[in-house]
């Protein structure tokens, strides 16, 4: 299957990173003449143009994209970093509808276009740390989650979230086996889901998500180790008590609830103290709370983080 490049794939990450700083001074004076049209799901071309910048970006140099969209995670298409990079094309993206439900005032179910129109786009730069030791820095297009999670008035008792992602037995080889407990799920207390820096994430490096990384939309939760990013997502439920995730029911001793970035508190079988950042050669320092610790240690006042692993 073949397909146009993405203009991030032929625009090393410094000249992106330049071009950047010339949109953000050119659109500032062209907003005050035009309000951007609303982007569109199909309309790749330019998805993120007029994207606001986020006082939430890291200054750091983007991972190139060619390793974000080379080597991923998305078990439904297997196991290996290449296959979904190679499959993932297979996924059917339109239609695609997202239901919000369980203890909520208003239950919605909405399609990918009216979620687009929700909140205004922005181009928000997190580093993304994966619980295997490595990690990237990925320029996200998207919206605070607390805007969607709003529309349908949680109840007083909702407590956490839970976050489905497709099941497309016919598009999704990896479905086949059971190295997971379909459907992937993930889970957040309901604070943590509000959190600012929680992103409903729809693009990257300016354009539509591409499939491998979780279209038409997924989490981006930057504190915490990246399985907690669940993608492709076609419901998210409001429940009271702590969901049990894909990743707790298929190794509980390995992966808990919480999965904070945390270097003090190693996984079972390796460390956790430092990452390799993709593309670089040489390890750096695994940071605390992925280095949002300013933003998100407050939600975890007076837990004991090794316990809530
Ligand atoms: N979501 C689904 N549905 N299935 C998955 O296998 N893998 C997770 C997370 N979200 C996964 C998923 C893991 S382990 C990581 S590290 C990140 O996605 C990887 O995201 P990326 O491939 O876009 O870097």
């Amino acid at each position: 299957m073949t397909r146009d490049p993405l203009s991030a794939e032929i625009t090393p990450p410094e000249i992106y990173a330049r071009r950047r700083e010339f949109l953000k001074t050119s659109i500032g004076a062209a907003s005050l003449l035009a309000v951007p049209p609303a982007p569109t799901f199909a309309a790749t071309a330019a998805f993120g143009a007029g994207a606001k910048q986020s006082a939430f970006s890291t200054a750091e140099m983007p991972t190139p994209l060619k390793h974000i969209t080379g080597y991923c995670n998305f078990y439904e298409f297997g196991t290996d970093k290449e296959d979904p990079p190679r499959r993932a094309h297979r996924l059917v993206t339109q239609p695609w509808q997202i239901t919000l439900e369980g203890l909520v005032k208003k239950p919605l179910t909405l399609d990918i276009e009216e979620i687009l129109k929700l909140a205004p786009i922005e181009e928000r730069i997190y580093r993304m740390r994966c619980v295997e030791g490595w990690s990237m820095v990925i320029p996200w297009l998207g919206f605070p989650l607390a805007e969607l999670l709003k529309k349908v008035e949680p109840l007083g008792n909702a407590k956490y979230v839970e976050f489905v992602s497709a099941v497309q037995p016919e598009t999704m080889i990896g479905v086949q086996s059971r190295v997971l407990d379909w459907p992937y799920v993930e889970g957040l207390r309901l604070d943590e889901a509000r959190h600012p820096l929680t992103l409903l994430g729809v693009g990257l490096y300016g354009e539509v998500l591409p499939k491998q990384n979780g279209a038409p939309l997924r989490l981006v939760v930057p504190w915490k180790y990246g399985f907690k990013s669940a993608k492709s997502i076609v419901a998210i439920r409001f429940v009271e008590h702590e969901p049990r995730s894909a990743w707790m029911k298929s190794a509980p001793g390995e992966y808990g609830f919480y999965s904070n970035v945390n270097p003090t508190v190693d996984h079972p079988r390796w460390s956790q103290a430092s990452e390799r950042r993709i593309g670089e050669f040489t390890k750096r320092k695994t940071l605390m709370f992925n280095g949002y610790g300013e933003q998100v240690a407050s939600l975890y006042a007076g837990m004991d983080l090794r316990k809530h692993f």
